[in-house]
Parts: structure tokens; sequence; C-alpha cells
């Protein structure tokens, strides 16, 4: 068997803060449109650096900016420099995807249960990753971005059992081109909201213009009942959000849904550990 551990460059495992988050669109699969990357109009300069390493891309802006309507005014401008970095990232979710999709077609093959019922991915739009950098108080630059930003690229894997979830890691880990960078598993640490998934950051390799990159694709694992539950909390939260902005004035305005939310995270938990005791059950 595979000695799993060996890709491992940092293994984090805790209760991480909840903090501010900004839950995404993820599109499916097959929407990922890859584009032949030699078409890409790249000057000579920023080829060049490309070609060198992904983080020694030179800065676009050193320039701190408060205002979002700046901040959207340069995303134009951040977009077209960007634009070879994003096809990278792209490539480095189809690569990922790929692993995910082999791995369903040999539980195809021999026969056995999907582990995986359905995965969508979708690549951080410009506005996406100006904003985070503004959100994390960072320099609005390339280098900054690819250091600091690690869902450009982001998969999200559903499952219907919480043992899926772990097998899809075991498998990904056991890769050995592969490098976990991150990982927090905030199904054995749920977030204090009741909120739970395991999220791996991994590198994946990528080869792009004659070189090889090592790209970070951010890889979400969660069963059904858990992403039930992400997509309501975030459905609440954004309505919760835009009342507020819009000035509407109801009693409920300063209600904390938290206590409420975990709650039902933890009775959706209890059902999907019967279920899943049943499962196991029949398939032992
Ligand atoms: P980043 O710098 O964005 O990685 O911040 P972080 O490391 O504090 O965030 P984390 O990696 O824990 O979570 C990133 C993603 O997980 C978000 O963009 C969401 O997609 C999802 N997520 C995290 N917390 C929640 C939550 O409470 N509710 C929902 N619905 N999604 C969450
Ligand atoms: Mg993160």
């Amino acid at each position: 068997m595979a000695d799993t551990q060996t890709n491992i460059d940092s293994y984090t495992v805790g209760v991480y803060s909840v903090g501010e988050y900004n839950e995404e669109v993820y599109t499916q699969v097959n929407d990922a449109d890859i584009n032949d990357i030699t078409d890409t109009e790249i000057d000579d300069d920023s080829s060049e650096v490309l070609a060198t390493n992904i983080t020694d891309l030179l800065p676009v802006s050193t320039r701190k900016f408060e205002d979002m309507e700046v901040l959207s005014d340069m995303a134009e401008h951040f977009s077209t420099t960007l634009d070879p970095i994003l096809r990278m990232y792209s490539a480095a979710m189809s690569v990922a995807m790929s692993r995910l999709e082999i791995m369903q077609d040999e539980f195809k093959y021999r026969r056995m249960r999907n582990p995986i019922h359905h995965i969508d991915s979708r690549l951080k739009s410009t506005s996406s990753i100006l904003g985070k950098l503004k959100k994390k108080d960072l320099d609005l630059s390339l280098t900054v971005a690819c250091n600091n930003v690690f869902d450009i690229a982001g998969i999200r894997v559903v499952c219907p059992y919480i043992k899926d979830v772990y097998l899809i890691r075991d498998r990904l880990m056991a890769q050995d081109d592969l490098i976990i960078l991150e990982m927090k598993d905030y199904i054995e640490n749920p977030k204090k909201n009741g909120y739970r998934s395991l999220h791996v950051i991994v590198r994946v390799p990528v080869y792009f213009m004659g070189k090889k990159q090592l790209v970070p694709v951010e890889l979400q694992l969660r069963t059904q009942a858990m992403d039930l539950w992400a997509s309501l909390e975030h459905d609440i939260k954004y309505k919760k959000l835009s009342r507020n902005q819009n000035g509407c004035s109801h009693s409920d305005e300063d209600i904390d849904f938290t206590a409420q939310l975990k709650e039902v995270s933890e009775m959706i938990y209890a059902a999907e550990a019967k279920l899943e005791a049943i499962n196991s059950y029949l398939e032992d």
C-alpha cells in the first residue's frame, strides 16, 4: 500500500475561526473550458517570468486600494495580466478533476458503489481574487495572489456518506505527485455555526509553457447532507445581509441564527450517522 504521508508539506487539523467567507457559485464539471494556452497573447516579459516561476511574477501594483470602485476599475487591467495564470489554474483544475473521474471509473469497473455523488468546480473571478486580497489587506499583485489565494481553482466533491469523504481523501493522498499543502477537517471539528466539510489544498503538477508548475487547487469534500446545510446556510446569510443593506426594518434584523444553524447541523449529522450505520451493516 502506498505511503499516504509522503506527499504532505504541512498537515493541519483543528478548529479554525469562522471569519468572513464568501461562498461562490460552483459550476458543473463539464463547463470547464480549457483553451489552448499557446494561443494566448502573452507579452515577452510576462512569458519569461512565467516560465521561470509562478510566484515570481511582477506585481501589477503595490498600492493598497481602499475604495471598491477603484478596485473594480482595476479588475479589467488585472484581468488581462491574470489571463495566462488563470489558464494555468484552469489546467490544474482539469488535472485534479480527471484524477477524481478516474477514481470513479475504477469503482464502476469494480462494480462498487460510487463514493462520489457529484463534483462541481469553479475558477475564481478576477474581481473575486482582488476582493480577497483587499479583505486580507494584501498588495494587489499577481505574486501576492499566487502566494496567498489558494482557492483560485476550486473543486467541490459531494459524497453520499462521511466514510466516502475520507476514502476519497485517502485516495488523493496516495497519489505521490500531489502535494498536500493544507488540510482542515471541519467534519471532526465543525465551525461554530455548524459548518462541516473537509478542506484540502493540493498542489497539482501542470505542464505549462514547457515547464512543470505545481499549482494549488482547493478541494472541498463533503456529504450531500453537509452540502444541503452549507447551501441553505449561505442563502440565509446572504438574505440577512441584503435585508440589512436594503434597510429593511424588521424586528428580526439583529437575530443571530448561529445557534439554530448549529442545532440543524447537529440534527443532520445525527440523521446521516444513522443512515451510514445502516449502509455499513449492509455493505460489510
Ligand atoms: P480563505 O483565505 O478564504 O481560505 O479563508 P479560510 O481559510 O478562513 O476559509 P476556509 O478555508 O475555512 O473556507 C473557505 C471556503 O469554505 C469558503 O469560501 C466557503 O466556500 C466554505 N465555507 C467556509 N465556512 C463556511 C460556512 O460557515 N458556511 C458555508 N456555507 N461555507 C463555508
Ligand atoms: Mg482556506
